[in-house]
């Protein structure tokens, strides 16, 4: 670990999709902090996309007055012979609480990977098809992958504090950004305060982050990502290591946020799709079965497969 954090924070955080999962293979790349948008390149979305009785289906047909934050189109995952994802098109709205679910191995983190082009760093991964946020293709050639990173953060099954103090934690990515002193330590309290965490933290700011409970860790690491002021915010599985009342605090900073953010969310648990997402997508092995509002999708599914899932009957 202490190997992990010398070699540069920056790095996994935003060149490496913050703090990667073990199996990700580390790609260093250039340090960028001067330019701070997705540039050139881009196909400007041609509009929505298209839409059929199931699985390539945006929720209710347009996007409504929030509008799209990410359209899929056609997008095909494979990881060397492995076919993780075929064929997915879709749009996640602004502002709304999107779940992926879906028995394991179905392509839930692999599709949530693409969309901050994490994907990218696991060797023999191949992406086909198109990701388009707010209109331009992320894949595109020129785009800044730094940037798009943090206008697209994520938020990992594990809490991963970096060891350093809480207020260090949160504070890295605005510093990197270039800001004052004295902004870094009004983005660390907004941030904090964001993330439901400040009254329980605000006393001991400079304590270690890894003394925190589990769930302190992981709010804090959704504090983390907020601090740079990201759009879209990734969630894959962020409560499954957390009690239920810690489950329950994300859930309701999960409610809050999703006035400032787009949310995207990775979940086993069937009632916590129900409880917080607005739109659910269930996918089974690589294809998405069928996307629609989570209320309806949980009570009149169309497709025998989502029934048999969201009934507990497989999966
Ligand atoms: N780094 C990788 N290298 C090779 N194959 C991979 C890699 N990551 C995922 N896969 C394969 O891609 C498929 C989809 O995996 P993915 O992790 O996206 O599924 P998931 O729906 O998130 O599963 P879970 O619910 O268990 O997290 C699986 O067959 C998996 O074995
Ligand atoms: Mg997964």
């Amino acid at each position: 670990m202490r190997e992990r954090f010398g070699r540069s924070v920056w790095q996994r955080q935003f060149e490496n999709g913050e703090f990667l999962e073990e199996e990700c293979q580390v790609t260093p790349v250039p340090l960028r902090t001067a330019s701070l948008r997705v540039v050139g390149g881009g196909r400007e979305h041609a509009g929505p996309a298209g839409r059929g009785p199931n699985a390539h289906a945006s929720v209710n047909g347009a996007a409504g007055p929030a509008g799209t934050a990410i359209a899929v189109e056609g997008l095909s995952v494979r990881y060397g012979e492995t076919e993780a994802l075929s064929g997915v098109t879709m749009e996640i709205k602004k502002h709304r609480v999107t779940a992926f679910i879906g028995p394991s191995g179905c392509g839930k983190s692999t599709l949530l990977r693409c969309f901050n082009r994490m994907n990218d760093l696991i060797p023999g991964a191949q992406v086909s098809g198109r990701v388009l946020f707010e209109g331009r293709d992320i894949y595109a050639p020129g785009v800044d992958v730094t940037e798009l990173r943090r206008r697209v953060g994520m938020v990992f099954q594990r809490p991963n504090p970096f060891a350093m103090s809480i207020f260090d934690n949160v504070a890295y990515g605005p510093r990197l950004l270039g800001l004052k002193k004295r902004q870094v330590e009004e983005r660390v309290v907004e941030s904090l305060q964001k993330a439901a965490l400040w009254d329980e933290v605000k006393d001991r700011l400079r304590a270690p982050a890894l003394a925190l409970s589990g769930g302190q860790q992981q709010r804090l690491c959704i504090a983390r990502a907020l601090a740079v002021g990201p759009e879209v915010l990734l969630m894959d599985e962020p409560c499954s290591a957390l009690d239920p009342i810690s489950t329950s605090r994300i859930e309701d900073l999960i409610l809050s946020l999703k006035e400032q953010l787009t949310i995207v969310i990775v979940t086993h648990n069937l009632q916590q799709a129900a409880r917080i997402a607005d739109e659910t997508a269930f996918f089974l092995a690589g294809r998405l079965v069928e996307f629609e509002e989570t209320a309806i999708l949980f009570a009149r599914p169309v497709h025998p497969e989502t029934e048999r899932y969201v009934t507990g009957r497989f999966g």
